[in-house]
């Protein structure tokens, strides 16, 4: 017999742990500070430091209220809770191949070899319009559709609230992480590297296809005699793009470790601001002067570990087409020597994004072993060996 659908409504978040963990130290960057020369010479240089020595850093004052993001999480929580024969409809063909939009289950990875103890982690991938497969409004529509189907006669508000909250949020964050929507933005991020001003909005076109891609994620919570033998829930790792920017998440877990003293430290939410890391393109197109940061996810604190982890980030990519290839016209990289990356200096061709993209997602995606030794230390394209941080 049906039941009530539950309205869709706004998602309530855990409270912030109490224990005293060690917290990383970020700086903050205020992109409503940009609108004058000196605002945007200050955040330009809090933003390079940030950038080059811990590789992670919050934004503030990118104009998505709370409200909106919390209905992304309501979302997301909602197609979450969908049967599992319903969800496994939208993986996508070619899944082992580094194919990624759309559905990924949970249970591919051994996260601790020796009790066998399998991942938790479901991701839901939704791609930029510009070449869209799958795109937000058919993730609504597979939301609604199942539950129609589970649940008839859902009410009107509760579809129109989702409806609302699907449209504005991914519009956000591409003019945040799409330079060319955002001049504020473009003019911000190539004056620390001296570089022309249309630089980096030449490679991150909101028309021109690119695998940028909206993310809904869930670490599902695990038993507390599970949790006592789990290290981490997900190993360390970089990410590929430009940037990844993930919406407050108050549920600790993530770590990054510091470039300079290897250390792991924890990242603390902080209210009305987005987590952002530089990724691998910007590492191999700067030399490697701008670090892509190791991170992870490991398991919460005691008072967090009876919820899932829910979140929602989004992964800005240069376009397809855009060689690897470390800048030459910039003289600060010129001047400190950053001027060829791990594919120029071993004599290897230098990949596409395109080519890197589906190179690393293959590695990332396969089923194998994580830390067997041929998949944790993989030459995934020639002249450049990848790393699983336990
Ligand atoms: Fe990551």
């Amino acid at each position: 017999m049906p039941v009530p659908v539950p309205e869709l409504g706004t998602f309530n978040h855990v409270p912030e742990t109490k224990e005293q963990l060690d917290w990383a130290d970020l700086v903050t960057v205020d992109l409503s500070q940009l609108g004058t020369p000196e605002g945007k010479k200050q955040q330009a240089d809090i933003l390079i430091s940030a950038v080059r020595e811990k590789g992670f850093f919050y934004v503030r004052g990118f104009g998505i209220s709370q409200e909106r993001v919390n209905r992304q999480f309501a979302m997301g929580k909602r197609f979450y809770e969908l049967p599992l024969e319903e969800k496994l409809k939208y993986v996508p063909k070619g899944l082992d191949e580094g194919q990624f939009n759309g559905y990924v289950p949970a249970g591919r990875r051994v996260i601790d070899e020796e009790n066998q103890i399998r991942d938790k982690i479901e991701i839901y991938n939704i791609p930029s319009k510009a070449h869209r497969r799958l795109d937000l409004l058919d993730f609504v529509d597979i939301v609604h559709r199942v539950q129609r189907r589970l649940h008839p006669r859902p009410p009107d508000r509760d579809r129109g609230a989702t409806r609302g909250g699907g449209r504005i949020c991914p519009r956000k964050m591409l003019r945040l992480s799409t330079p060319k929507s955002s001049i504020r933005y473009s003019s911000y991020w190539h004056s620390p590297l001296e570089l022309p001003e249309d630089y980096f909005t030449k490679i991150h076109q909101y028309q021109v296809k690119s695998e940028d891609h909206l993310r809904y994620m869930r670490y599902s919570k695990y038993p507390p005699e599970i949790n006592a033998k789990l290290k981490n829930w997900s190993y360390g790792h970089t990410d590929l793009g430009s940037f990844t920017l993930l919406f407050r998440q108050p549920v600790a877990g993530l770590q990054i470790k510091y470039p300079s003293t290897n250390e792991w430290k924890w990242v603390k939410p902080q209210d009305a601001t987005l987590t952002v890391n530089a990724c691998d393109a910007l590492q191999f197109i700067t030399g490697g002067y701008v670090k892509s940061t190791v991170h992870r996810v490991t398991v919460p604190p005691k008072d967090q570990q009876h919820v899932d982890r829910l979140g929602l980030l989004y992964f800005s990519r240069p376009h397809n087409d855009v060689k690897l290839s470390t800048i030459k016209d910039s003289p600060l990289l010129q001047r400190e020597g950053y001027t060829e990356n791990e594919f120029e200096k071993s004599g290897n061709p230098v990949p596409t994004m395109e080519e890197w993209t589906f190179a690393k997602q293959k590695w990332q995606r396969t089923k194998a072993g994580t830390l067997r030794p041929d998949h944790a230390t993989a030459t995934i394209l020639p002249g450049f060996n990848e790393k699983v941080y336990a």
